[in-house]
């Protein structure tokens, strides 16, 4: 029976997408070659691998270069990126992807310690930006940790700019012992130039998930938003605190959290920005289109209603501080888990195109950028689109952001459509 079992659950790179295209552009390849970036000869950088050689950061480093390119980005600037992502991963950069993940990430679902992303803002081409784990491969998470503050300060020194604020968290959110799920991550925006703005986010429950309230309340007070903590509004579990470090115009202090069980009318109640808050039925107009419980609903078990709960996983709202003055977040997003409530990714894509249409975007880029990082049909996977996100910043346009998988471990087979599962029968 030509029928992929239900036991087939996961399927491994590469053999699942056949041999990945993993030519490089002209204008990529080209400049790699002028610039010598791989020795006079030795041919494109990064190579392409021999058939069952592919690591983990060849793999990510040329989807950094065929996304640079989908960006608008530069060939210089493309191999710059791609050069600083396999500084960033270090050894595990190195690790055939015939190997299986070294832990299980909670970066991405296949537990690859890369992800990337593109905001869009009306009129303009989108930022591009990877998020990774700097100390993927470590032994345990205190070592994850140390190995993710060196990067950073690495990046620091590189690109000149200081780690005080991240410095004045040390204790708080690297103890000894750290719980999981994670030590830190950095974000990078690929913006035109070569040197990217960096993020980084810690883990409110390093010292125990009974203590990241209180965790996330110091840390907001020892940077001087006193009155922060007791802005924020109710969620279930504290699950990121994140700082914008480098060359910001207004950096800011996020704080993440987790609502298990939201609807769309609770989703717009979430926002305490002061000033320029989003207006509440578009937000909800964004959940429900994001989670598929639109007017021409494709959610896949959708609970039937206009006011349906996501009971798979959490929907986050994302709360940023940039001032002390008020005690008000001037920022405020919302993420939706969209794979886990659609089928497949040609679904998730028409959810995202149908968001950035609402608010003026182009969806071009988006769609380029999926073919930037895989091969694969989008019916034949969920995940590769991970959130849909709708950000407000007091002052500025609202943004969407796209979360775009690496994909470099297992791609989620879709949600059996019920005539697929008819026909496994006869
Ligand atoms: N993989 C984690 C999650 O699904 C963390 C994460 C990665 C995340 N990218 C994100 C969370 C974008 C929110 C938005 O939660």
């Amino acid at each position: 029976m030509e029928q992929i079992s239900d036991d087939a659950h996961v399927m491994h790179h590469p053999t699942a997408w056949g041999p990945l295209d993993t030519r490089l552009s002209r204008r990529v390849s080209s400049w790699a070659l002028r610039s010598g970036a791989g020795g006079p000869a030795a041919g494109p950088w990064p190579p392409a691998p021999k058939p069952g050689a592919e690591t983990l950061g060849g793999h990510a480093a040329r989807q950094v270069l065929r996304l640079c390119e989908a960006a608008g980005l530069s060939g210089a600037d493309a191999a710059e990126y791609a050069r600083t992502l396999l500084s960033v991963l270090g050894p595990a950069g190195e690790r055939s992807l015939d190997l299986p993940p070294t832990y299980d990430s909670f970066l991405s679902d296949d537990h690859t310690p890369v992800e990337f992303s593109l905001s869009f803002v009306p009129d303009e081409d989108p930022t591009l930006r990877v998020l990774l784990e700097p100390g993927y491969g470590a032994d345990d998470l205190a070592q994850n940790g140390r190995i993710g503050l060196q990067v950073v300060r690495e990046m620091a020194r590189q690109w000149g700019f200081d780690t005080k604020r991240l410095d004045e968290l040390e204790d708080l959110f690297f103890p000894p012992a750290p719980q999981g799920p994670l030590a830190l991550w950095c974000a990078l925006e690929l913006l035109p130039g070569g040197i990217p703005k960096v993020k980084v986010y810690l883990n409110p429950a390093a010292s125990g998930q009974e203590r990241s309230a209180e965790t996330v309340r110091e840390a907001l007070h020892r940077l001087g938003h006193r009155e922060a903590f007791a802005a924020l509004p109710e969620g279930d579990r504290h699950l990121f605190f994140a700082l914008d470090l480098g060359d910001w115009e207004e950096p800011r202090v996020k704080v993440y959290l987790a609502h298990h069980d939201l609807s769309a009318t609770e989703a717009a109640g979430l926002s305490r920005m002061k000033d320029g808050s989003p207006e509440e039925p578009e937000l909800r107009t964004f959940f429900r289109t994001a989670a598929g419980h639109g007017p021409d609903a494709t959610g896949f078990e959708a609970e039937t209603g206009q006011d349906a709960r996501l009971g798979r996983r959490p929907v986050q709202s994302c709360h940023s501080f940039t001032e002390t003055a008020t005690g008000r977040p001037s920022g405020f997003t919302l993420y939706i888990p969209v794979r886990d409530y659609a089928r497949h990714d040609g679904e998730a894509l028409d959810r995202a195109v149908a968001v950035l249409g609402r608010h003026g975007m182009d969806a071009g880029p988006l769609i380029r950028s999926l073919s930037a990082v895989t091969s694969r049909r989008l019916q034949d996977g969920v995940g590769l689109i991970a959130y849909l996100g709708l950000a407000y910043q007091q002052g500025r346009p609202p943004r969407v952001t796209t979360y775009v998988s690496s994909e470099a471990y297992e791609v989620r087979p879709p949600v059996a459509v019920p005539s697929a599962q008819l026909e496994a029968v006869h």
